[in-house]
């Protein structure tokens, strides 16, 4: 059942309010008032819904109750009861808006009932619209949020898709630059065995000139280290690293190795470093000379990673639960820069202007082939601690 409706009748004749009182008792809640002033404090403390007011009243006339009544609450529907010779200022009243209508004395209570009901069922529609509007309002303010949020979805996805095809374009360029390279590699090594006939044929002309001979060994050794990086660049793009011939190997003197090459580095040779082998020797099969190209190539990043004079320590740890002993070149230089973090692993990726950017490259590749792992993480106070893991069997 839907609630009942209240109006206020106003008139300054009691027995007028208990006729209209009469017709309305049974449709609606009725409050009644004799003058402007009791009318106001009603509305004020009711949720009033008409009022009904009679136009001629001695201290506030009923126009001038109904435009305080629509300043008040605009939303109340305002009916004026006036007699045939004031009709004017009721016209006037409506034209300004302070009175919805009018009824001219003497009224038909039948009529007057209809016309207040009329006027109810207006109330009751522009209620519905105000709260179908503002319903409205909320859902277009849904609408314009969940818009935003598409956008800003559809914007992320969209830099997501950029970078990958980025990432796709920057491959499919380091596949060209390493095909190029490899046939490179593999044409220099050939016109290299070319080169080495020739001097074979030299080499037994000048036998007798010693000056001569001792030349042509420095130019030989030369030749034998060229061939030898070609052939690691060839290796590399056919990444046959697999098959290098493996042995078993006691790692502390491997490194022990390490160090006394390193001594004649004058890139390395200015650093504190520190290695303090510890427990039993630990025998594992591997490359020799490949993992002493890791740690070698591990141990100069450190040592171009530090400004000045620094330290970098080399720890070796035991087998651990998965098999696998570990080897931490540890230094304090400054560190890789969270942005680039994914990106040195990349051939030809380099900070360094005197870099090829394949150093780490190669390291991975030689660990992969021996079933082990590598990476690098940042020092906890300065620096980077690059661990390598080979497997135990
Ligand atoms: N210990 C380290 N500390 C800080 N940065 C490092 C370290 N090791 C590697 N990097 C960063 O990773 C990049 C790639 O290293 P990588 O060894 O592959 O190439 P490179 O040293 O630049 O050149 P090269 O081919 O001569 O080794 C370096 O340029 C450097 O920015
Ligand atoms: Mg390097």
């Amino acid at each position: 059942m839907s609630k009942k409706h209240n109006i206020l009748l106003v008139d300054d004749q009691k027995e007028n309010l208990d006729l209209y009182q009469n017709i309305f008792r049974k449709t609606c809640t009725v409050f009644t008032a004799l003058d402007g002033d009791s009318a106001i404090k009603i509305l004020t403390e009711n949720d009033i819904n008409l009022v009904l007011s009679d136009q001629k009243m001695p201290a506030m006339t009923g126009v001038e109750l109904l435009t305080l009544v629509k300043e008040q609450k605009s939303e109340v529907r305002r009916l004026l009861i006036t007699a045939y010779s004031e009709v004017y200022s009721a016209i006037d009243a409506i034209n300004k808006g302070s009175v919805h209508r009018y009824i001219s004395k003497p009224c038909d209570m039948d009529e007057l009932k209809q016309i207040v009901l009329q006027e109810l069922k207006f109330y009751d529609l522009e209620q519905e619209n105000k709260r179908l509007a503002k319903k409205l309002e909320e859902q277009n303010q849904k609408l314009i949020k969940w818009n935003e949020e598409l956008e800003k979805k559809v914007l992320k996805r969209t830099d997501e898709l950029k970078k990958i095809q980025e990432e796709l374009i920057h491959s499919a360029k380091l596949a060209l630059i390493g095909k190029l390279a490899s046939n490179m590699a593999h044409e220099l090594k050939n016109q290299l065995i070319g080169v080495k006939i020739f001097f074979e044929l030299i080499e037994k002309k000048i036998q007798n000139d010693k000056e001569l001979s001792k030349t042509l060994i420095n130019i030989k050794e030369h030749y034998h280290i060229m061939f030898d990086i070609l052939g690691e660049f060839w290796n590399l793009s056919q990444k046959d690293v697999s098959k290098y011939p493996k042995e078993s190997c006691d790692v502390t003197i491997l490194i022990k190795e390490v160090i006394e090459l390193i001594k004649f580095d004058s890139l390395c040779n200015k650093h504190e470093i520190i290695y303090y082998p510890s427990g039993p020797p630990i025998i594992l099969y591997l490359n020799k000379n490949k993992i002493k190209q890791v740690l070698l190539n591990l141990i100069r990043n450190a040592a171009q990673a530090i400004k000045n004079k620094g330290k970098i320590i080399i720890e070796t740890g035991g087998i651990n639960e998965d098999e696998f002993y570990s080897i931490d070149i540890i230094d304090n230089g400054e560190g890789i820069p969270e942005k680039i973090r994914n990106k040195i692993w990349e051939p030809f990726f380099t900070t360094r202007e005197d870099g090829l950017g394949l150093g780490l490259d190669i390291c991975k590749q030689i660990i992969n082939a021996h079933n082990g792992k590598i990476f690098l993480v940042p020092n906890k106070e300065k620096g980077t601690i690059c661990s390598v893991l080979l497997p135990a069997k």
